[in-house]
């Protein structure tokens, strides 16, 4: 129960990493705060942490909109008057290399997982710095390391994640707040299962995607939220500006 009594905003919660994420904190004692653009399924999820013993809360709003993010947090803090933990994890993906992305593809690319982490960060900090503390997880994503084909608008906006996170960790250090960032290597989730039915071969793309790592498989949502949970964990409050890659090995090649 390492989050007992403790607030957690997971953002994009509604399935995937979001979910796991959100579980996982769930099963160790923390207040769930879950954000994002899919009522129904996120109110399941909702439920499912209810069903471990966690208090949970949905709140429909887009990661990129500023009132939908204030009007969120500002539930937050009427409901339980703290928040410990952000982790910004809403992401969104499209394909394209840097002739064929178009600019709405950047644009919107930018917004969810730039401007969106961006802005909870921004609503969610007075909160922090009044109590004193707390912790940022930005869900960054091994894209952010290395170049990786035909998606240069998702690879730039995870290196400026990353960039966002090293900014917050040295202007929040002393007010008592750590920001750190998990690259995550590609993880079986609703995102990967739609890219992987888009490809021409799904199953040879597949069994590519999973060799072109030293550990020859994909993660597991589970394995992912277990990292941000040590990320947010009071067990390395030393650990701020942390970047942090559980990517079987795909980017230390
Ligand atoms: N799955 C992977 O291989 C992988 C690898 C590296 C990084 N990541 C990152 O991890 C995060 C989660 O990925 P996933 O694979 O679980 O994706 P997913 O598509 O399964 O889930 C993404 C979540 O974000 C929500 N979302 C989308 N747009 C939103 C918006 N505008 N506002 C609020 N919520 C919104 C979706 O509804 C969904 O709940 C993303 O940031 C992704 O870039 C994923």
């Amino acid at each position: 129960m390492r989050f007992k009594g403790k607030v957690v905003l997971v953002t994009g919660s509604s399935r995937g990493i979001g979910r796991a994420t959100a579980l996982a904190f769930a099963r160790e004692g923390a207040r769930l705060a879950l954000l994002g653009v899919e009522p129904t399924e996120g109110e399941a999820v909702a439920q499912e942490c209810r069903e471990v013993g966690a208090e949970a809360l949905w709140l429909t709003a887009r990661v990129e909109l500023e009132p939908d993010v204030k009007e969120a947090i500002d539930r937050i803090a009427s409901r339980w008057g703290r928040l410990d933990v952000l982790v910004n994890n809403a992401g969104i993906y499209a394909k394209g290399d840097p002739v064929t992305t178009t600019l709405s593809d950047w644009e919107r690319i930018m917004a969810v997982n730039v401007t969106g982490a961006f802005l909870c960060a921004k609503y969610a900090l007075p909160i922090m710095i009044a109590q004193g503390s707390g912790c940022i997880v930005n869900v960054a994503s091994e894209a952010g390391l290395v170049g990786i084909p035909d998606q240069v608008a998702y690879n730039v906006s995870k290196g400026a994640l990353i960039a966002m996170t090293r900014s917050q960790a040295v202007d929040l250090a002393a007010r008592g707040v750590r920001a750190n960032c998990i690259c995550p290597g590609t993880t079986r989730t609703p995102l990967v299962e739609t890219a992987l039915a888009h490809s021409a071969d799904p199953q040879a793309t597949l069994r590519t995607l999973e060799g072109s790592r030293p550990q020859n498989r994909l993660g597991r949502p589970e394995e992912i939220a277990a990292a941000i949970m040590l990320l947010a964990s009071d067990e390395v409050a030393y650990a701020t500006g942390a970047v942090l890659s559980v990517d079987g090995g795909y980017t230390a090649q």
